[in-house]
Order: C-alpha cells, then sequence, then structure tokens
C-alpha cells in the first residue's frame, strides 16, 4: 500500500454510529467487552457453556501448559452435528428453513433442520458402513450444494475429520491434500454449475487417484450435473444408493473437546501448502459466538448469506459451523454472480428477503464497476447487516456497499481473521460500534491483538507494524498436520519469548488516532487474490516445473479489484528462448499453471525476460519486480549483484 493511503486511512474521519433503535435492539453490548476484560478465560468458559450443547459438561476451561499446543475445554464432550443439528430439531425448530440453496440454473431447494437432521444421520450411517469411524480423514470436493453440507456434517457426527477441497483445485492439488492427510474416503460430484456450464469434478478425482497407491478405498459420488461419469467398480459408489441403503437413525455420541473436525489446507511461504488443523468444542464455541454478535444474528426473523464457497475457511465457519450452530436460516447459492445475468446476487436477496450479507471486497469493487443500476432494479430493502471479508476494503468500495447496496443504513462490519485463527478476530460490534470506512476496528471481546515493530516492542499510533495475537483464543488452530515443527517456526517463533507466546499472523497493520486497527496486507510471500490466499513460491514451482522454464519468479502486483494480481517473470530455457514467441509461452505457461494448482493461481501476465533481479547472495529481490509490474518507478537497486538487470527487464517490458 502506498504512503499516502495509508496516510489517508489512518486520517479518515467519517463515522456511522448505530440508530439508537439499532443499538437498542442489537445482540451484542457493550458489556461483553467489560466482562472479556475482567475474566477473559471465564468469559470464554460462558460463552461455550451458553452456545452450546454438552454432552459432557467441561470443568477446564484453557489449558495452556505446553505453548503453543492450546487445548480448550478439554475435560468436556460435545457432537459438533448434534449442536448444529438435532439439538434445533429437539428445541422444537424443526421446521425452520436451514438451507435455501439455489442452483446456478435457477433449480432451488429448502431444507428445513428436521429434514438436515435426517439426511446427516443417514449419511453418517453410510460413512460409517464404509469404514469411517473417530479420527478417519474423508476428502470432499464438491460443488456449493446442501450435501457439502451433508457431508462435512455427518464427519463431524462420526467423530472423523474432513478435509474440504476447493472444486477449482487441480486434480494434482487433491491428490497432494489427499495424500498428506492420508484420507479414506473422497465424496464428489458427477459435476457442478459455473458460468452456465458444468465443471467436471470426478475425472479430477479418478486422475488424482491414478497412479502411485492412495489411501482412498472409496469415492461417494454426488448426481447433480448429470455428466456422464467413468466408474471404479468396488470403489466408486453413487451418494444417493448409499444414503438410500443406509440406517434413517443415528445417535450422536459425545467426543472429547479437542477431537479434531477438520484439516483445511492454505498457502504459507513455501510450495507445499499446510494442512491447518481445526478440532472440536474451542472452534464451535468461538464460531457461533462471532455469527452471533458480529452479524447481530436473530434467528427466528432474520436470513443470512454468505457468499463463500465451501472450500475456504469462510465457508466453514460462515456458511456450515457458525449459522447452523445458532439455527440460523441461511441462502446458498451455487454458481457465479454474474450468471445468468449481473444482478444474480441482488435477485437473490430480493427473492429470499435476506437481511444479512457476508461477502468479500473483490466482488464489492467489480459490482461498482459495472453500476449502481444494476442493484437498483431489485428490492433490497430487507438487508439490515452488511460484512466484509478476506481482504483490506478500501473506503470507497465500503461507503458504495452502504449505500448501494446497503440503504444508506446497514452497517458494515469489516472482519478481520484467518484460516488458522478460524473464527472473526477483530471486527466491529453492530449496535455498538461506531464504525469507522477501511478499518477493522477493534479485537472482539475476549480477543487479544498487539501490533509491534519488527524489534517486538508495541508500537504507538500512528506508526506501523506486525499484528501478532498476544493470546490463546478458543478457535486457533492446534498445528499444522503432521508437521509440530513446521507450526513452531511458522507462526510462534518470531515474537515469542519464555513464557510469553505471542502468534504472529503475517499481516501488517497500523492502529490509527483513536486506536482502530487498519489492516494493511501480507508482509510476506503470501499474495491475496480475490481474497484468496496464494503462495508465490508455490506458483513458480509450478512454472519451473514446465520444460520450457529454467527460472521464475512471481508478484502479487496491486489490481483494482482482485486487490492482487498474480504477475510472473520467466526465463526460458535457452533452447527454448527460439522455439516460440514471448507470448505463446505466455499463454502456455498461464494455462499450466491452472492445471497445476487451480484456475485462481493463473497468473494475469507472465513476463518472458532474460535476467532476474538477484542480490550477491542469489535472492531474487521480487520486491523490484513489483514495481515493474505496477507501473512504479524501480526502488533501490544498489544490493543487487548487478544493477543493471532492473532496466533491462523494464526496458524489454515497454
Ligand atoms: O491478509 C489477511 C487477509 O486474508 C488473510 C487470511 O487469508 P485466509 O486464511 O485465506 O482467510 C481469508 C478469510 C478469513 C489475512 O492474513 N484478510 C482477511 N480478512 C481481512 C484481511 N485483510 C484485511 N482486512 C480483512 N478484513
Amino acid at each position: 500500500m502506498s504512503t499516502n493511503s495509508i496516510d489517508s486511512l489512518l486520517h479518515e474521519s467519517r463515522r456511522f454510529p448505530p440508530s439508537a433503535e439499532f443499538a437498542a435492539n442489537a445482540v451484542a453490548k457493550p458489556e461483553l467487552y467489560d466482562a472479556a476484560k475482567a475474566d477473559r478465560t471465564n468469559f470464554w468458559a460462558e460463552q461455550a457453556r451458553e452456545l452450546l450443547h454438552w454432552h459432557k459438561p467441561f470443568t477446564q476451561t484453557l489449558d495452556w501448559s505446553n505453548p503453543p499446543f492450546a487445548k480448550w475445554f478439554a475435560d468436556g464432550e460435545l457432537n459438533v452435528a448434534y449442536n448444529c443439528l438435532d439439538r434445533h430439531v429437539l428445541a422444537g425448530n424443526g421446521e425452520r428453513v436451514a438451507i435455501h440453496w439455489e442452483g446456478e440454473p435457477g433449480d432451488s431447494r429448502s431444507v428445513t433442520y428436521a429434514e438436515l437432521t435426517a439426511e446427516v444421520k443417514r449419511a453418517a450411517n453410510a460413512l460409517a458402513a464404509l469404514g469411517i469411524g473417530q479420527g478417519d480423514r474423508v476428502a470432499i470436493y464438491l460443488p456449493v450444494i446442501p450435501e457439502a453440507i451433508v457431508a462435512m456434517l455427518a464427519v463431524a457426527r462420526l467423530g472423523a475429520v474432513h478435509s474440504v477441497v476447493f472444486g477449482g483445485f487441480s486434480a494434482e492439488s487433491l491428490r497432494s491434500r489427499i495424500d498428506d492427510a492420508n484420507a479414506k474416503l473422497v465424496i464428489t460430484a458427477d459435476g457442478g454449475w459455473r458460468k452456465g456450464k458444468v465443471f467436471p469434478l470426478k475425472p479430477a478425482v479418478d486422475a488424482a487417484l491414478s497412479g502411485a497407491a492412495t489411501s482412498v478405498t472409496n469415492v461417494l459420488v454426488v448426481k447433480r450435473g448429470e455428466n456422464d461419469v467413468e466408474w471404479t467398480e468396488g470403489r466408486d459408489l453413487w451418494w444417493h444408493d448409499a444414503l438410500a441403503a443406509a440406517d434413517a437413525e443415528h445417535e450422536a455420541q459425545g467426543f472429547e473437546a479437542e477431537n479434531p473436525l477438520y484439516i483445511l489446507y492454505t498457502s504459507g511461504t513455501t510450495g507445499k501448502p499446510k494442512g491447518i488443523l481445526h478440532t472440536s468444542g474451542g472452534y464451535l464455541a468461538q464460531v457461533a459466538f462471532t455469527h452471533k454478535n458480529v452479524f447481530d444474528l436473530h434467528p427466528a426473523t432474520d436470513v443470512y448469506w454468505c457468499t463463500a464457497d465451501v472450500g475456504w475457511v469462510t465457508g466453514h465457519s460462515y456458511v456450515v459451523y457458525g449459522p447452523l450452530a445458532n439455527g440460523a436460516t441461511q441462502v446458498m447459492y451455487e454458481g457465479t454472480p454474474d450468471t445468468p445475468h449481473p444482478g444474480r446476487w441482488w435477485e437473490l436477496i430480493e427473492k429470499y428477503k435476506v437481511s444479512i450479507f457476508y461477502t468479500a471486497p473483490t466482488a464489492i469493487r467489480s459490482f461498482m464497476k459495472l453500476g449502481r443500476e444494476i442493484p437498483d432494479k431489485f428490492d433490497l430493502s430487507s438487508l439490515r447487516v452488511l460484512g466484509s471479508v478476506g481482504e483490506p476494503i478500501n473506503p470507497e468500495a465500503w461507503i458504495w456497499y452502504r449505500d448501494a447496496i446497503g440503504g444508506g443504513t446497514a452497517p458494515i462490519v469489516d472482519t478481520w481473521w484467518q484460516t488458522e485463527t478460524g473464527a472473526i478476530m477483530i471486527s466491529a460490534l453492530p449496535g455498538v460500534t461506531s464504525l469507522k470506512p477501511g478499518s477493522a476496528q477493534t479485537p472482539l471481546p475476549g480477543i487479544k491483538i498487539d501490533i509491534l515493530g519488527e524489534d517486538g516492542t508495541r508500537v504507538d499510533p500512528p506508526q506501523g507494524g506486525l499484528l501478532v495475537v498476544s493470546e490463546p483464543w478458543p478457535a486457533m488452530l492446534r498445528g499444522i498436520w503432521g508437521d509440530p515443527e513446521r507450526f513452531k517456526e511458522t507462526y510462534w517463533s518470531r515474537f515469542s519469548t519464555e513464557g510469553d507466546y505471542k502468534y504472529f499472523a503475517g499481516d501488517g497493520a497500523h492502529v490509527d488516532q483513536d486506536g482502530d486497527i487498519v489492516l494493511l496486507g501480507r508482509v510476506d510471500d503470501v499474495m491475496n487474490v480475490s481474497g484468496h490466499r496464494l503462495s508465490t513460491q508455490e506458483i513458480e514451482s509450478a512454472l519451473v516445473s514446465h520444460p520450457i522454464v529454467a527460472e521464475a519468479a512471481v508478484v502479487g502486483a496491486a489490481d483494482e479489484t482482485t486487490g492482487q494480481a498474480v504477475v510472473a517473470f520467466v526465463i526460458l530455457r535457452s533452447d527454448q528462448e527460439k522455439a516460440q514467441t514471448a507470448e505463446e509461452a505466455s499463454t502456455i505457461l498461464r494455462a499450466h499453471v491452472a492445471e497445476q494448482i487451480g484456475a485462481i493461481a493463473r497468473p494475469r501476465q507472465v513476463f518472458v525476460v532474460s535476467e532476474l533481479p538477484k542480490t550477491r547472495s542469489g535472492k531474487i529481490m521480487r520486491r523490484l519486480l513489483q514495481d515493474v509490474a505496477e507501473g512504479r518507478e524501480i526502488g533501490d537497486t544498489t544490493t543487487l549483484a548487478d544493477s543493471s538487470v532492473m532496466q533491462i527487464i523494464s526496458d524489454k517490458l515497454k
């Protein structure tokens, strides 16, 4: 971010206090901050008791005797799926709609809590019949359809562990995730709808499971896309057949609060994605607490919609676990926002009278570009709370969101969190906080955040620094699957001292003159493209795996719509330089990255260069490449081994 824009963010003077009426009816009260301040761990214990059903109540709240490995509510037992389903039915809310699902072609289904519970019971029995039990890993590779939720909850009901892989990831990415977690079962579909077409999923599963022996014994296939699929007898089963054959009754058993719930892979600074591990009790308590208070949820009357794909953490915490634990009614939409027309999202808000809407700044900015006429055609008056997640939201987009979508009155909560934090950590509370555009503002009650300088001391406003979480929190990751050393090294080595553990988030942040937190983006080699995390190194590895490439460097360049975009610089092998034009090489390599990782990682541009800027010790200076990619004047080149390299590169690209 440029110094100019930080400056204007830090001096943002607009304030939007809650109306008296909103504050009077708000779920969150200012006293939450006082209670958490008075006794942080007890505050979380109270939330966990109030918001969840415990098969066996806990007596211990936090065990931090072996940092950075935390245990929350360790002697308690619960069943995550029971908390999301059965108890709502038993409380008399079985007829409440859990999911208003809308397929991209316009087909729709509304599923009540009673129906969802019944389906998950059958699915749990079907999985158990395939040998799935406590601790087993199940990979889920599905479109945004109700079966994705059913599959996740069925796995959770058995005390097993799901690993959801976003349907846009390639066969290669799926395979590496299956292998890393040693998954026994894959749940997929015969396709899903996207941009007016059925995209295949089953062929990617088949490709992923071909070749070397795998841990997978069965593949369950949901019928959705009506695509013809290849069938491996003995391994593949139709989901509907397996459920029809399964018993309808299933009693949920309690599992320890620290029983693993899921693994979710995310990009780090190395080429290999890390399997972030979340467990049950603490995670569910914090997602339920945040979903209720940050979105001002009134479960009997609100209709909530989070547009995230279930393949990302936002889908896990705020499509599946938070809303269902709270007994909310939600909308789930399979397709893209612009299919079959650019007003599709607004049409759905009108159709289902959505009152709480949660999406990413990239989407807001692309709608802004299309103009207000599109949302203006629809009745959006049901909306009363808006949320933003995944990347910084610039004040201009914030104001547009509030005016064009929120009727000029709906509060916006800018929620900062990560795959690793499991749940929202920094956000305003609607009805309590006076809102400020461009700032995530305040750590939630029970969350301790600090901004530190490089030397580990706290910085005072208006200085910038690095964001850390200074106390353990209930939904925190419990580790990286199979790699405790990497867990310690990645998150806890930078600022922790003996007896004082601090989690380093990888984000830069400022505190402004009012004490509000302004997020500035990643400080490591992680890019954020449309709110999705990508690693520069992972894309570089994909590029050099192509036979025409000798060397590659990737940077995240500022992009008006997507926040950042992937820009690659490659040196071709000498025998390849004449074999194709730079343009041909770029086309080949963009496709290659999409095939290796997934379409989300496809570079916006691939530049063929003859040199890369390196220090004397051989380290590529990505910062200088970023200057070129962003069309800026090139920064200090004095540490380069050959300072003329940047001139050659920028001349060539001109
Ligand atoms: O850089 C921060 C950014 O997204 C990163 C986390 O990415 P991921 O694990 O994929 O989770 C995304 C959804 C929670 C963070 O390190 N980020 C997330 N929310 C915000 C944000 N940056 C600024 N403002 C936010 N509200």
